[in-house]
């Protein structure tokens, strides 16, 4: 049984299991669902249990502000920048993978590589929140360090496994940070705090083509050093 918290996912399953979901039902998530996978996801650890992670959830109406303020935004081509999440310029192996990643999931939706429009569709994609009925913007304060954004990454990754136990899925989306200014004013969040990361949550809609896609992983042996002696 994948769902339901009276037989949990195995941590194995959860983790293994997961992936970003890219299209979910309109079928709405309980607030205290919610809020039980929050109050479970803040037992990550952080340095010195400072516990940086703000977290602003949008539904309703107010989630469907958001979305029409920022799709209005990212189809005006309107950018602002958050926080600067990428290298300047991609470079290998990074590069590929990135390719990879996108081809993969353009080619499940049918959309060619030169469709600059249909690509552009499907960025817009991200600011629906891929229909999901649920929003999570993390945030924290701009003044914490290197090590609270770790910190942040744990929250989030506990996030996205406890969604799993309730039978939910997720997708991170750095997207949001191109909009950061609409998402900022939108949802009063004030300018010392950072939003880290958008996240969707809901239910994955099992006949999406989108949400068939599996990302491949570099062997643990390629990327791993052993030192015995
Ligand atoms: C911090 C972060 C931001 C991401 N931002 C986006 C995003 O904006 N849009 C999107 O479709 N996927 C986004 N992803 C999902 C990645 O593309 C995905 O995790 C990666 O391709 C591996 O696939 P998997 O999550 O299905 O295992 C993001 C992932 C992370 C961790």
């Amino acid at each position: 049984m994948e769902s339901g918290l009276s037989e949990p996912l195995s941590v194995r399953r959860a983790v293994t299991g997961r992936r970003s979901v890219r299209r979910f039902l309109s079928k709405p998530v309980a607030r205290e669902t919610v809020e039980t996978i929050l109050d479970e996801a803040a037992r990550a650890p952080s340095g010195t249990n400072t516990q940086p992670w703000g977290v602003h959830v949008v539904s309703g109406a107010a989630r469907d502000r958001l979305v029409e303020a920022v799709v209005a935004a990212a189809q005006a081509g309107e950018h602002s920048q958050e926080y600067k999440y990428s290298p300047d310029e991609w470079f290998e192996p990074y590069l590929g993978r990135r390719r990879k990643v996108g081809y993969d999931l353009y080619g499940l939706l049918g959309i060619d590589r030169k469709d600059f429009d249909g690509r552009k569709a499907q960025h817009i994609r991200n600011f629906m929140l891929f229909d999901a009925p649920v929003g999570l913007f993390f945030t924290m304060d701009r003044r914490l360090n290197h090590g609270s954004w770790l910190d942040m990454g744990m929250f989030l990754q506990n996030v996205m496994l406890l969604a799993r136990a309730h039978g939910l899925e997720t997708c991170p989306q750095a997207s949001w940070l191109g909009h950061g200014d609409v998402v900022h004013r939108e949802l009063g969040i004030p300018d010392d705090h950072v939003m880290v990361s958008g996240m969707a949550l809901g239910y994955p809609d099992p006949g999406a083509p989108e949400n068939t896609l599996r990302t491949e992983r570099v062997p643990a042996a390629d990327f791993t050093t052993f030192h015995t002696e």
